[in-house]
């Protein structure tokens, strides 16, 4: 069984990744902990409290992350691509009455389950990093952190260099890139050929016995209407968050490299990532070494999620 403490936006994609950690049968969420990006942090909190009430897995604590990035500048939100209230086409209801932790009750979720957790970040970096500055941080003991993010030395998709998760917060970025141990990202490489199709979601919305079968439609289809305008002929959208449960789960099916990750915080080229990904690299200070993920195995990402989400 894998502990997980999820930092999330949700956002469409991470709707999908918070549903497919509930689902799966190896995974037991300790904590969801909500922030912004795709849409502002009161939003995310209100479509965390619907996925856990449809799951009728109310006692997950919800905990209250950044809802702007270090620098204090107001966030940018993309409910262009995630829908007017985040869930694509999907219209929730009143929110559903769950306590709301603050902040520190990360710290008392790493301090239990400790070495057995695995911090999964969706969402930008602006929680994460705050971990590390905090004077009570027990960020260290966790087992291993997994970010979504970067785009290494391929397109970005907020702009032409940048992934969406590291642009927002790229002193955020930087912090974690510099002082954090343990940490796997997973870059658009990977993540913008987690593709699940159309036709996926109508087999599942036909076959699933999940509770959540009969949103997965809605979610999904204003969400791939948008990517179909982002990359014409994609026939589906890109499930980035929900490939960090599938690595967890399945790590020989992903291609991993360990290197030194660098950040640039503005100018053109704001919220670029990159390392040296040449056999021998140069090392540059005394920066920590990350693992990459630069390359898996779409087919198998996609029978696992149909699996799961079944
Ligand atoms: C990442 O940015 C967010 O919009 C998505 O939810 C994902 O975490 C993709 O760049
Ligand atoms: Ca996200």
């Amino acid at each position: 069984m894998k502990k997980v403490l999820i930092i999330a936006d949700p956002g469409v994609d991470d709707s999908f990744a918070i549903m497919y950690a509930l689902l799966h049968p190896e995974i037991e969420v300790v904590g969801i902990v909500c922030d912004y990006g795709n849409v502002s942090q009161k939003d995310a909190i209100r479509n965390t409290k619907l996925l856990l009430k449809i799951a009728d897995q109310e006692d997950i604590p919800i905990i209250l992350g950044a809802d702007r990035p270090l620098t204090g500048e107001a966030p940018q939100y993309f409910y262009d691509i995630h829908g007017d209230y985040g869930l694509g086409g999907f219209v929730p209801d009143s929110p559903a009455s769950i306590k709301v932790y603050p902040f520190t009750k990360m710290y008392e979720l790493i301090d239990e389950h400790g070495k057995d957790l695995t911090v999964v970040n969706l969402s930008r970096l602006s929680t994460l990093a705050l971990m590390y500055f905090h004077p009570e941080s027990n960020i260290d003991q966790v087992d291993q952190v997994l970010i979504m993010g970067g785009a290494f030395h391929v397109p970005g998709n907020v702009t032409p260099l940048a992934e969406a998760n590291i642009y927002g917060d790229p002193q955020a970025a930087k912090v974690v890139a510099k002082h954090g141990q343990n940490i796997t990202f997973i870059p658009l490489n990977v993540s913008n050929r987690a593709i699940i199709t159309n036709d996926d979601i109508s087999h599942l919305t036909q076959n699933s016995i999940s509770p959540y079968s009969s949103i997965l439609e809605p979610i999904m289809s204003y969400y791939s209407k948008q990517y179909e305008n982002l990359i014409p002929g994609i026939n589906g959208a890109p499930l980035h968050d929900v490939t960090l449960f599938s690595y967890l789960l399945n790590q020989d099916r992903y291609l991993t490299v360990d290197r030194q990750v660098q950040v640039i915080v503005d100018g053109p080229s704001k919220g670029l990532t990159h390392a040296d990904f040449r056999p021998v690299p140069k090392v540059i200070g005394k920066a920590p070494i990350h693992t990459i993920v630069v390359d898996f195995d779409p087919s198998f990402f996609v029978k696992d999620f149909i699996e799961i989400m079944s």
